[in-house]
């Protein structure tokens, strides 16, 4: 055993090798949105639930606004600094340290790069630096792969997905987080030797959609997701959790993970 053996097995559990993981950190960049204007709230309603493996935070929100009865994993998001009112979300700087995420008990570190806008550079050069500052705690880096807005089209061709993903592995990421593409996400998978995990993205139009996502991505080797909307954003959110674990953790089929939900909205 190693420390980052350790405090990978914090994030994925042991028994699956996967891992539900709920992204909290939208406000850095979003400001108060619906489902996390009361984070504290919205934490503990989800920890209830037992579903949740670990959580991806910013160091204010996990310092001022976060209580678990529960003993999650925490991923300290260290990049940010850009906002919607800014000229460009892509323009994000490293905002914390390896040092300070474990002064605060964190387990691993999350950095974004954004992959064919006009910081791409910057950014991996952060995470490239990032991943050398966590290698010598032994401290997992979980690579953000995002796009540039003008790229939005490009989150649905896995050719550019595969490229991110590798990309992010190369600059020394121990995890990758990127979209879902609905086909050859297994090329994805199969191009990049960390595991990955998906992120929702904005709220799809049913929790039916956001458990078919989730199942699709499994089934392509994907190791589980760091998402956030599609769940805090969910009018049945616990209900909801409960049946990503299933899908997650075992190895549910849609249906029954569907069936799953019915009964707990309906209990
Ligand atoms: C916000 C992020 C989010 O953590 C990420 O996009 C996952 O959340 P969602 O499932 O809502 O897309 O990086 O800055």
């Amino acid at each position: 055993m190693n420390g980052m053996e350790w405090r990978l097995r914090r994030i994925m559990k042991k028994e699956t090798g996967r891992s539900l993981v709920i992204a909290v950190d939208h406000g850095m960049a979003l400001g108060p949105m619906s489902g996390i204007n009361d984070l504290k709230g919205t934490v503990t309603a989800l920890d209830a639930t037992g579903c949740v493996d670990a959580w991806l935070i910013t160091k204010g929100m996990y310092t001022h606004s976060f209580e678990t009865d529960g003993s999650p994993g925490i991923i300290m998001r260290a990049s940010g600094a850009a906002t919607i009112a800014g000229p460009d979300l892509c323009h994000e700087g490293i905002t914390s340290s390896v040092e300070e995420a474990l002064s605060l008990g964190a387990d691993a570190v999350a950095v974004s790069a954004f992959i064919g806008s006009e910081f791409e550079h910057q950014t991996l050069v952060d995470t490239a630096n990032m991943a050398t500052a966590c290698h010598r705690y032994n401290v997992p880096l979980l690579g953000v792969m995002g796009l540039g807005k003008t790229n939005e089209g490009m989150k649905k061709d896995p050719k550019f997905i595969a490229l991110g993903a590798r990309v992010g592995a190369e600059h020394g990421a121990d995890i990758i987080k990127t979209y879902y593409t609905e086909t050859d996400f297994d090329k994805v998978v199969a191009g990049c030797p960390v595991p990955v995990m998906i992120a929702g993205g904005p709220k799809c139009e049913t929790d039916l959609d956001t458990l078919k996502m989730i199942h699709g991505a499994l089934q392509d080797g994907a190791k589980g997701i760091v998402m956030g909307r599609n769940v805090w954003q969910s009018p049945h959110p616990a209900a909801l959790l409960a049946a990503v674990n299933g899908l997650i953790h075992e190895n549910m089929a849609v249906k029954e993970a569907n069936q799953l939900l019915e009964e707990k909205i309906n209990s």
